[in-house]
């Protein structure tokens, strides 16, 4: 099996490149089809989702744009306080239909937060596109409209994700083994 090693730890090979790229169309022909004549705003969620976005984004076929946002987490005025922050929301995006790209939601957590600061600036609507969904980590209500992969809750990394910040440009996705 092919493995790759990343710093300590190993990584087998778990869904090829062949498989990403079709979870791709498919998830662009289901927005192909929603979308017809409505100009959505994709916000991808940096720096994970650059690969998936730029993918996807080839497989559309609507009128559409595309912006890219950070969600960093600094330490509050309370130190056992987690804030966190969009920065590069840029754009007015009152009375906008949103679609939210991210390459993995896990707890959930990073993406509710980023869709509460959206709201705040009073969009049309926001639905979520992710590449990688898990759904026994999952803690949360929101509704996630658009899924690549279900995956199981294993550490990931490749097509953008990483670990400690190594490994994303690999075009296959591997797990880790030990
Ligand atoms: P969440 O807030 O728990 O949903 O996780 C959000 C972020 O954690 C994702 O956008 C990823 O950047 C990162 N993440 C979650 N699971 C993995 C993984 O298996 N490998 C690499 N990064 C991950
Ligand atoms: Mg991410």
């Amino acid at each position: 099996m092919k493995t790759v090693k990343i710093k300590d730890k190993e990584f087998a090979i778990s869904i090829s490149s062949d498989k990403i790229q079709n979870a791709i169309k498919q998830v662009a022909s289901k927005i192909n089809n929603d979308y017809v004549g409505q100009q959505p705003l994709f916000i991808a969620v940096l720096n994970g989702s650059f690969m998936f976005a730029a993918d996807l984004f080839k497989n559309l076929a609507i009128e559409c744009e595309i912006s890219f946002i950070k969600v960093s987490s600094y330490q509050g005025t309370q130190t056992t306080e987690d804030v966190k922050e969009l920065i590069g929301l840029n754009q007015n995006i009152e009375g906008r239909r949103i679609i939210i790209l991210e390459d993995i939601v896990d707890t959930g957590i990073t993406l509710d937060t980023t869709i509460a600061k959206l709201k705040k600036h009073k969009p049309a609507d926001i639905k979520v596109a992710t590449l990688l969904y898990k759904p026994e980590a999952f803690k949360n209500q929101f509704i996630i409209d658009y899924v690549g992969i279900e995956i199981p809750n294993d550490f990931i990394v490749g097509y953008g994700l990483d670990y400690d910040g190594l490994g994303r440009n690999l075009s296959d996705i591997y797990k880790i083994i030990n």
